[in-house]
């Protein structure tokens, strides 16, 4: 008897706890429609409206509202951004306790590569190929804007560009959708942690949706137009990952894709992303890119503006006011179903729940944690690591590099040599102190010993005046080293920082030129948020190290690449042109008709007559303190039929006197297609350190999803035929080479 009674406790227990796991689990879609029948239509248009703090504007301010808290408390705002800082978010969100239904706020920002301590711009990241440092950087990023009130990241900006003269190039992963993919898998990880609820997790915010990284003549905010199969081969694969990732969020972009612009693009917002793709969090509009319509010419007033924006999938408006002014009206005329709104905001209210505020609408906000947590060592020490592995060794001609650390003198030139502030670059907080912020000059001597610092400035970032020439000359003579830091403005990169001339700017290289006069040994550090053009310096200089704006730990984390601490093995995420008129110039291109070979001498040259069709420097392009070997390609079959896979192995030997590591890049190529493919595609790659003389061998593995692609009707498939494998250390620097057939 006593046996049956504990049988029957422990399966009411059972059931209870059932109850209560998988109750709580359901219980959010449960929570959201007993709310969502208790809102009035303008509580729900009011959950759909963002509006921006008035500390700082990040877009052009069109409205005029007038007293923000108010409307809070009045339940017309759904989302506050550009509030970060437990004293002020706090603020807004007892506002929001005021309300009728007392529905907490949403605090979102651009927390794009760093919070308090500012990590490198997201290109730069992108050079380090380390997925694993990539998500650090933005897990300690979320860790430290969470602890400050932010609930959600406009970040991964995950736009693929092939052109630099866009500013925006910095904020994204360069060129390549498999690498761009890797990254934005990588940073979505990183910024939402173990998961919303967590206080360490913050919403990610997968942008620009899409096509926004192609405008044309890489003009800002200027159309797209590109087929759809570019589309789908290139621009979208970054999205798909990040929503798969688990992205909580999308951002639209300004652009419009092929004559619609984005913020009322349908195909994209319903039929490809919450259609095809099943997204389940909801869309935010970019800043006032719904009232931009009207300039687009695609709407005539807010009104239309507001009913083309929600019925083709945008939930959130940030900043145009449209939703709020007009959703009621458009309800009321029905234009729009209110069932459209009710999904908008089912999705906005699902995020809250998860992230727990209405448990706790301040449980991001407290003010002890927000001091704890802010400025840890640990995170500093990963802002430096993520910088040294972020820089690129361009060239090192004659092993000027690393440089001893028992030098009698070293003379360090140029106007960026004792920066601080900018070497955060643009998309960075006023957030955490300038002093902590280490100049290249400090970090250089913070590592020498007695060696003597001789300092010139040389020259302005953008003056034309040389007065200072003669200053550097001079104390370059005098040095056994010369260590010049120059570099593009700051701010020339970033939103609404296109340029037409990507040239390193003013009279730097004049000055460069006139220091390689002296004859010593010298190092260029280039500090940019895209690829320059620097043809002299590239031409002439012995060594370059790429070190784009590295943030807090830059001064630190390029004197250890300078005095060999850290081997660099950084590689270019994306393609680096001899010209503004080579551009776009990208490394996974159709080999056309009359393919481009500059030795080839032809009447008909297949590339411009004044110059040569190939980069700069290519993507991939890296070099290291080091050498490595590529030897002993393998595969294990020359036939592969679809449900099959080939591994391909491979050995790099260091061959060098230093250790380091090397992204051995893997790249297919399918010989003949339809439609065409490219003659090489990035389909793998390995970042692997190696002591001097040690040798190990990569394995990859070719399955077809590595071999598919989008055919002219947009179907993912694979063609049966010949294949191309390749590996090396660049895009340009193919060490071997083998063959393989995709047979029915
Ligand atoms: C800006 C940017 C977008 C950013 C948003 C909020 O205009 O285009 O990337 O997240 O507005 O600041």
């Amino acid at each position: 008897m006593k046996s049956v009674k504990l049988i029957f406790l422990f399966c009411l227990f059972c059931i209870f706890s059932f109850q209560v796991v998988f109750g709580q689990r359901n219980s959010i879609p449960e929570k959201v429609e007993k709310l969502l029948k208790k809102m009035t239509l303008a509580e729900k248009i009011g959950q759909l409206n963002q509006y921006s703090g008035n500390w700082e504007a990040t877009g052009p301010i069109t409205t005029n509202v007038g007293n923000k808290l108010d409307a809070v408390k009045r339940g017309e705002v759904g989302s506050i951004l550009n509030i970060y800082g437990v004293e002020h978010t706090t603020v807004f969100q007892q506002a929001a306790m005021q309300s009728r239904l007392k529905i907490p706020l949403l605090f979102g920002q651009d927390v794009i590569h760093g919070f308090s301590i500012t990590f490198p711009v997201p290109l730069a990241e992108a050079a380090s190929w380390d997925m694993k440092a990539i998500e650090k950087s933005a897990r300690v990023a979320a860790t430290e804007a969470a602890a400050s009130g932010v609930h959600w990241t406009f970040a991964p900006m995950v736009d693929i560009a092939r052109d630099p003269r866009w500013g925006r190039v910095m904020e994204g992963a360069g060129e390549d959708p498999y690498l761009g993919s890797l990254i934005a898998t990588a940073r979505v990880h990183g910024f939402q942690g173990m998961g919303l609820g967590n206080l360490d997790a913050v919403m990610a915010c997968a942008k620009h949706f899409t096509g926004y990284g192609d405008v044309i003549g890489g003009r800002e905010y200027n159309s797209v137009d590109m087929s759809l199969h570019t589309l789908w081969e290139v621009y979208l694969p970054p999205f798909k990952a990040a929503l798969d990732a688990g992205a909580a969020t999308f951002m639209n972009s300004f652009n419009d894709l092929n004559g619609v612009p984005a913020t009322g693009n349908k195909y994209l917002q319903r039929d490809i992303l919450k259609g095809k793709w099943g997204f389940k969090g909801f869309v935010v509009s970019d800043w006032g890119s719904i009232g931009e319509m009207i300039n687009h010419g695609y709407v005539k007033d807010s009104y239309e503006a507001a009913q083309v924006a929600i019925n083709a999938g945008n939930d959130m408006d940030m900043e145009s006011d449209s939703y709020l002014k007009n959703l009621a009206k458009l309800v009321a005329d029905k234009k729009v179903s209110e069932r459209v709104i009710d999904e908008a905001v089912r999705r906005i209210l699902t995020k809250k729940y998860e992230l727990g505020l209405f448990s706790d609408p301040y449980r991001y906000s407290d003010a002890d944690r927000e001091k704890r947590i802010l400025n840890r060592k640990e995170h500093v020490e990963a802002a430096r690591d993520v910088a040294k592995k972020s820089i690129v060794l361009l060239k090192n001609e004659h092993q000027v590099l690393p440089l001893s650390k028992n030098l009698n003198s070293i003379a360090i030139i140029g106007p960026m040599a004792k920066v601080k502030q900018e070497l955060k670059g643009t998309w960075s907080l006023n957030v955490g102190n300038v002093n902590d912020i280490v100049s290249v000059y400090e970090g250089i001597q913070q590592q020498v010993g007695k060696t003597k610092l001789l300092y010139a400035k040389g020259c302005d970032v953008t003056d034309t005046s040389r007065a200072g020439f003669a200053e550097a000359y001079k104390i370059a003579s005098q040095a056994d080293v010369v260590v010049m830091a120059m570099g593009e403005q700051f701010d020339w990169t970033g939103e609404a920082k296109s340029r037409s001339n990507i040239h390193l700017p003013a009279i730097q290289e004049d000055l460069i030129k006139a220091v390689i006069a002296t004859g010593k040994p010298l190092v260029v550090l280039l500090m940019a948020g895209r690829p320059m053009v620097f043809n002299y310096t590239a031409d002439h200089a012995p060594a370059i190290l790429y070190t784009w704006w590295l943030g807090n730990q830059a001064g630190n984390a390029i004197a250890d690449v300078l005095f060999g601490n850290y081997n660099p093995a950084g590689k270019l995420p994306i393609t680096f042109p001899r010209s503004e008129g080579q551009i776009p110039i990208y490394y996974n291109y159709f080999n056309t008709g009359r393919p481009a070979h500059d030795d080839v001498q032809t009447n008909y040259p297949p590339s411009y007559i004044d110059l040569s069709n190939t980069p700069r420097f290519a993507f991939g392009h890296g070099l290291s303190y080091t050498t490595f070997n590529y030897t002993n390609l393998q595969i294990n079959k020359k036939n592969m039929k679809k449900k099959e896979t080939i591994t391909v192995t491979f050995n790099i030997t260091n061959t060098g006197k230093y250790a380091g590591e090397e992204v051995a890049q893997f790249y297919l190529r399918q010989m003949v297609a339809q439609p065409l493919r490219p003659v090489k595609e990035l389909k793998g790659f390995e970042k692997v350190m190696l002591e001097p003389n040690e040798t190990k061998t990569i394995t990859f593995t070719i399955n077809s999803d590595k071999l598919s692609f989008y055919n002219e009707q947009l179907e993912k498939i694979t063609q049966a035929g010949e294949f191309s494998l390749m590996v090396g250390s660049a895009s340009d620097d193919i060490r071997l080479q083998d063959n393989f057939t995709l047979v029915d």
